[in-house]
């Protein structure tokens, strides 16, 4: 038993680390302030030659990655402030910024590759390499620069893909500054995506709403067949899209579905049920079917119907996934999850559903009826147990230890 405990101790400790290690890219002076905060997913397409031909390397910022010491937040006017990331086998991406009058923005964007590393590069013929471009990046002093949107940066030999960046350079208060900068790209989406009805918080600043999008919120939506209420669905929906755009760049389509202006309908049969939601342009099918085995529930098929920006190579856009297992429970009972559950209808095409509470064929009363929480919320559960208990157990050994050494002494003391 304590073995198990101490392994179950072990994992939470693990995923501690772990979430830790999601954190920001930091720089810091000699004193101990920070100077640059950065957070951003980047992925790498590397054309290089083999001994007989040419190969592409793909692979992405890895979780391990580390700022170097050559990181500086460098000296007023004589040197910039550089953020150097190094990772695997001598590859180093660095950033120098610079500044001027109310704004900051990326001076540059240096790549670095060992193509030796054999890991990344097989069969490659070795050598280091070095690419560099200056990005888009600008922000308002004293505000975070936040991107979700992709963009690339492409130079001969290499592309660079960044996506959900957030970073400030000149830091005031060793945090990121409460005032974004959104990215241009991020505008045009979330002017589009975000239905003006959801609350946003009053913007005091004169910048642009955040991105990405507020949770949306949540509908209740039903249908009823000839026995009765059948889909009974508490939920709140956000489409996400990445679509591929005429000038070949990637765009991203984030919907939240705004309840109160989605029309709903659907049918069921004993062991098929639709619900049908549409909102502005934007069409989801969810197909609910019974599993007569196992007396369950679940859902099977996604279908989106939508309609994406001009700009799009494709504005008219279907996607279906009808080889789906989810939102699972016996019937009669509902099922209910508070963690967001990312339903993955193609590559790139996800329904995101929050606080999703739904019941399917028999409904008792038009109430959900027993709770089958998702394993998300369990687990959510389970990580603050173990940490109590792990707490918990400290506290006995601690104790233990005390009461065996005060006996010890006390035996002592009782000898002399
Ligand atoms: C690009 O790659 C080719 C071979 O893959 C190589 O011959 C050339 O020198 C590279 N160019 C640069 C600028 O790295
Ligand atoms: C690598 O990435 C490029 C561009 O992102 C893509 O066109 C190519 O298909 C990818 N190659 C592999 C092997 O994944
Ligand atoms: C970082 O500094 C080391 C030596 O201090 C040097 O060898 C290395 O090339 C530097 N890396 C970058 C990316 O500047
Ligand atoms: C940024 O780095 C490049 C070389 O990597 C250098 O030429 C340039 O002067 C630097 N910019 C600033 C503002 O220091
Ligand atoms: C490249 O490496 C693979 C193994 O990683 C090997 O099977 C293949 O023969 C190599 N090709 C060349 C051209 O060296
Ligand atoms: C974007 O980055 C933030 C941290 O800055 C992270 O919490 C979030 O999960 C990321 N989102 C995606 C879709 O990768
Ligand atoms: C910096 O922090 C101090 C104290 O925490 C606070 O009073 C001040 O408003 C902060 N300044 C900015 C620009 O956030
Ligand atoms: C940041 O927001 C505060 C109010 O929240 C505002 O007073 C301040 O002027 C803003 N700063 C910038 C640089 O926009
Ligand atoms: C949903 O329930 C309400 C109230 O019970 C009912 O008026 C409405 O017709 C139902 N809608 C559907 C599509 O079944
Ligand atoms: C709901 O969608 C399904 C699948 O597209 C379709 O067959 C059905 O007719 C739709 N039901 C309603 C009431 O629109
Ligand atoms: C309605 O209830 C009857 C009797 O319980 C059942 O036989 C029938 O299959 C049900 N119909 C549907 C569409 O579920
Ligand atoms: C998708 O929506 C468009 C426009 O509303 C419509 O013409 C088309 O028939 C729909 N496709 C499907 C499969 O429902």
């Amino acid at each position: 038993m304590a073995r198990i405990g101490g392994c179950e101790v072990l994992q939470a400790a693990a995923m501690l680390v772990f979430l830790q290690m999601s954190s920001a890219f930091e720089v810091k002076d000699e004193g101990g302030k920070v100077c640059i905060i950065a957070n951003m997913s980047v992925s790498f397409s590397v054309k290089y030659s083999t001994k007989s031909h040419q190969q592409v390397a793909n692979f992405t910022l890895p979780q391990n990655a580390k700022v170097l010491t050559n990181s500086t937040c460098g000296k007023e006017k004589l040197l910039a402030p550089v953020l150097v990331i190094g990772f695997g086998k001598g590859h180093s991406l660095k950033m120098n910024f610079t500044k001027a009058s109310k704004q900051y923005s990326v001076d540059k964007l240096t790549f670095l590759y060992n193509l030796s590393d054999t890991s990344l590069f097989p069969n490659s013929t070795g050598g280091t390499k070095e690419v560099s471009q200056k990005p888009n990046i600008q922000a308002d002093m004293d505000t975070r620069y936040k991107c979700f949107s992709t963009s690339h940066i492409d130079t001969l030999n290499v592309t660079i893909t960044l996506s959900n960046v957030t970073l400030e350079a000149y830091v005031l208060n060793n945090t990121l500054s409460k005032n974004e900068t959104v990215c241009d790209a991020d505008k045009t989406h979330s002017t589009t995506a975000v239905p003006k009805t959801t609350t946003q918080t009053p913007s005091t600043t004169s910048q642009t709403p955040t991105t990405p999008p507020p949770n949306p919120a949540t509908g209740k939506y039903n249908v009823t067949g000839t026995n009765g209420t059948c889909v009974l669905a508490h939920m709140g929906l956000q489409l996400n899209v990445s679509y591929d755009k005429k000038d070949r760049k990637t765009g991203l389509e984030v919907l939240n579905f705004a309840p109160e202006n989605t029309s709903f309908t659907g049918s069921c049969d004993s062991s098929s049920a639709f619900l049908n939601l549409t909102f502005e342009k934007t069409a989801l099918v969810f197909h609910f079917l019974l599993n007569t085995s196992t007396d369950k529930f679940f859902l099977q098929g996604v279908t989106v119907n939508t309609t994406l920006p001009s700009e799009a190579t494709t504005p008219n856009f279907e996607a279906v996934n009808n080889s789906m297992n989810e939102l699972r429970a016996t019937v009669g009972n509902s099922f209910k999850c508070s963690a967001e559950e990312k339903l993955r209808v193609e590559d790139r095409v996800f329904v995101n559903v929050f606080n999703v509470w739904v019941q399917v064929f028999k409904i008792n009363g038009n109430k959900f009826g027993a709770v089958e929480e998702c394993q998300l919320d369990e687990n959510n559960m389970v990580i603050p147990i173990i940490v109590g208990a792990a707490l918990a157990g400290l506290v006995l050994i601690v104790l233990v230890a005390y009461l065996i050494g005060r006996k010890r002494s006390h035996a002592g003391y009782q000898t002399i």
